[in-house]
């Protein structure tokens, strides 16, 4: 079966090391919209669940600010866990040695977008 894509986003949203974009993905057999995001950071761009590993809790409490204030870092607001914003492996808290779930994503043409 041929793989599926949407559009997240324009690329000219996602600042590297700034803000991200949040989404929602459909991922049975949970049932519902699952939040996601998608951040740049050093000219890539990197896709999650907003989920943090260490109690499930979306990491953004303000909208679209996933970074800690350095721009190097991902972080939860709740407890402070931080993730590599490459791999999503969490680096320091309570949930070190975890990772968030990455998300298949692709920039192109401008835009960016999800592969199912
Ligand atoms: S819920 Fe994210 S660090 Fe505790």
């Amino acid at each position: 079966m041929a793989q599926q894509e949407r559009l997240v986003c324009a690329s000219s949203e996602l600042v590297d090391g700034g803000k991200g974009v949040r989404f929602s993905v459909e991922r049975p057999p949970e049932s519902g919209a699952v939040p996601a995001f998608v951040i740049r950071y050093r000219g890539k761009i990197y896709a999650y669940l907003n989920r943090c590993a260490h109690i499930g809790v979306e990491l953004d409490w303000i909208e679209g600010e996933f970074f800690d204030d350095s721009g190097l870092y991902l972080i939860c607001s709740t407890h402070g866990a931080t993730y590599a914003p490459h791999s999503g492996l969490c680096i320091g808290g309570p949930c070190r040695g975890k990772s968030l779930q990455c998300l298949e994503i692709e920039e192109r043409d401008g835009n960016i977008f999800l592969k199912d």
